[in-house]
């Protein structure tokens, strides 16, 4: 028997909670990134939608190069066909992950900030790496003034190094523009410092939140700005929330209704979810407790906007791409998230 989402022909009737993308939203938020950041000038990040087919778009717009977190998720686009120039924005020693990349056929990038980076990927077959720096979020990255050191260590093991990354992680998210430029420059000086110690023709940095902003990087790693999420849709960005949660009420009481979208399908860490015309309590394991403006009926549909998209998306298995936004409208198709996973 087909899976119960499978026969839902709209979005009202998925089996709840169900993670929907609204293409239309979706295809605009595409556009408007490949206009501003053509081909190879954008290298999107995967992990904010963990997800092949939504790479496919991406890849079909002109941008052949990707981020990635974890290695899994470089693992599968080299496996779905889109290892043209893959780039590991993170740090490991695993030996084994490490073999399997370098093993698979794509072309592989890894960050590195230590001998111990540097000999983990020497060690075990990787030919390329860029010399990660931390330019103001205390996060991976050495210091720039490092970044020489870990350059020469990686030359002296063998290693081509293709330049350096900077992610300024501390920056994407401040809200009034004039300020958030300045915390880009300021990052960015930093690492433009590490990049003459470096050399190479990569410079690789830059967010959703930084993707117009940052001129030194040569390409900008931005992930969210295709399902875009609450704490970015409060900057004067030009994209749209693509990414919601159906949920259905499952309890009404005077004064509030309950919804089965909880801490199990929906991120926290950026704080309380919205629900359009209501105001959130909580959530906790598989209830989001909201009190509604019009009082709902048990068995309604409701739509939950999550705060923080890519750890949202990590947590359901798919997504089930709508034609438009709300709950009638008709459900397309079902992408699997399977980039999941390290
Ligand atoms: C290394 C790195 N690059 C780029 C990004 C950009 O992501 P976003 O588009 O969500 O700002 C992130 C997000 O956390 C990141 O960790």
């Amino acid at each position: 028997m087909a899976p119960v989402h499978e026969r839902a022909r709209r979005v009202g009737d998925l089996p709840t909670p169900a993670l929907v993308v609204d293409r239309k939203a979706l295809a605009h938020n595409l556009a408007v990134m490949a206009e501003a950041l053509p081909g190879a000038r954008l290298r999107p990040h995967v992990k904010a939608h963990k997800c092949t087919a939504l790479a496919r778009e991406q890849a079909a717009l002109g941008h052949r190069a990707f981020t990635g977190a974890t290695p899994r998720e470089l693992l599968g686009l080299a496996v779905a066909g889109l290892g043209d120039d893959l780039l590991l924005a993170n740090e490991t020693v695993d030996a084994h992950r490490l073999r399997t990349l370098a093993d698979c056929g794509a072309r592989v990038t890894v960050a590195v900030d230590s001998v111990e980076t540097v000999d983990a990927a020497a060690d075990n077959g990787i030919e390329e790496v860029l010399v990660d720096v931390n330019v103001g979020m205390p996060r991976c990255g050495c210091r720039p003034d490092d970044a020489g050191r870990v350059a020469d260590d990686a030359r002296a093991r063998g290693l081509a190094v293709r330049g350096v990354m900077g992610y300024e992680g501390h920056a994407v998210g401040i809200v009034e523009r004039e300020r958030r430029a300045a915390a880009v420059e300021q990052a960015m000086a930093e690492l433009r410092r590490a990049h003459d110690l470096v050399g190479g023709d990569v410079v690789s940095a830059g967010g959703t939140g930084t993707y117009d902003l940052n001129t030194t990087a040569t390409e900008i790693q931005a992930g969210s700005y295709p399902l875009m999420d609450g704490l970015y849709a409060e900057l004067d960005l030009p994209f749209r929330r693509a990414l919601s949660i159906v949920a259905t009420v499952i309890s009404v009481a005077d004064a509030h209704a309950v919804a089965d979208c909880g801490l199990k399908a929906l991120a926290m860490d950026h704080g309380n979810p919205g629900i359009h015309g209501a105001d959130v309590w909580f959530c906790s394991d598989e209830h989001v407790t909201f009190a509604p403006t019009t009082r709902p009926v048990v068995g309604d549909r409701v739509v939950v906007w999550p705060r923080h998209v890519d750890p949202t998306v990590a947590l359901h298995e798919v997504i089930h791409v709508a034609d438009g936004p709300g709950l009638d409208a008709a459900v397309v198709d079902t992408w699997a998230v399977d980039l999941r996973g390290w």
